[in-house]
């Protein structure tokens, strides 16, 4: 059976730029061409929800040039690329701190967000300014605000009840995780959500990622066997 949903781990721009002696940024602006064609394989290949870690929480320390470069890049994909598949029916949402952006950029992220809720044919979800602990933190800290307030019982504190308070609330979890550009590590991505999800680790770096090698990852999550715990 295909993965419902594949979670990506998009790495390796920098490295495939400076292999070619080109800027860093390069290597970003040919990642976002990249993505063009993954979502649009996805899409095809019926996946449901692809989720991409395109900015963590820790990017905002690289230098100033390069996240100026990232936020442009943004700007112009949500612009154009995004809003064009919110008028195919497909549906986008955000998770991590937004208030980190530009006012114009939450704007956009917000409308494209409400504009798209209702649709449930291919789901997007772009992790920017994500860290899994933080998301982990702010759903706690939420529920204990709810605790104090009356609005919940300690008692009906279960996973079910965590998982929604997470900024992937209504989401379900992936079912594959691809990391390119040979690093096998989670990096702080959905680690509440991925307890369950199949590994996919390529040396390939994101730039070179196509159709081809999403068909592999696809193809390798097909042939496993996943028991969640039980015996098959
Ligand atoms: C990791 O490679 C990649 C990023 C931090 C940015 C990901 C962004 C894109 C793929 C651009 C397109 C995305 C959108 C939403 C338009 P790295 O820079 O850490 O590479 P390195 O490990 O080789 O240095």
């Amino acid at each position: 059976m295909i993965p419902k949903h594949i979670a990506i781990i998009m790495d390796g721009n920098g490295r495939w730029a400076q292999k070619r002696g080109l800027p860093r940024t390069a290597g970003h602006k040919v990642g976002a061409e990249t993505l063009k064609k993954v979502l649009a394989h996805a899409r095809k290949k019926g996946i449901q929800t692809i989720t991409l870690f395109a900015f963590s929480s820790e990017n905002w320390n690289r230098p100033k040039e390069e996240v100026d470069t990232l936020m442009n890049l943004f700007r112009s994909y949500l612009k154009n690329d995004i809003s064009q598949l919110t008028k195919e029916g497909v549906r986008v949402s955000f998770i991590g701190d937004r208030t980190k952006f530009a006012p114009d950029l939450q704007l956009q992220m917000n409308e494209l967000e409400q504009k798209t809720c209702h649709l449930h044919q291919f789901h997007v979800v772009l992790a920017l300014s994500y860290g899994a602990r933080d998301d982990i933190v702010q759903a706690t800290t939420r529920i204990a605000q709810d605790v104090k307030s009356g609005k919940i019982d300690i008692a009906s504190i279960d996973t079910l009840l965590f998982a929604s308070y997470l900024s992937t609330g209504e989401i379900d979890n992936p079912d594959l995780v691809i990391r390119t550009s040979g690093e096998e590590r989670i990096s702080n991505f959905l680690l509440w959500e991925i307890a369950y999800a199949e590994f996919y680790f390529t040396s390939v770096y994101w730039p070179d990622f196509d159709e081809k090698e999403l068909d592999k990852a696809i193809a390798s999550y097909e042939g496993r066997h996943r028991r969640f715990g039980k015996v098959s």
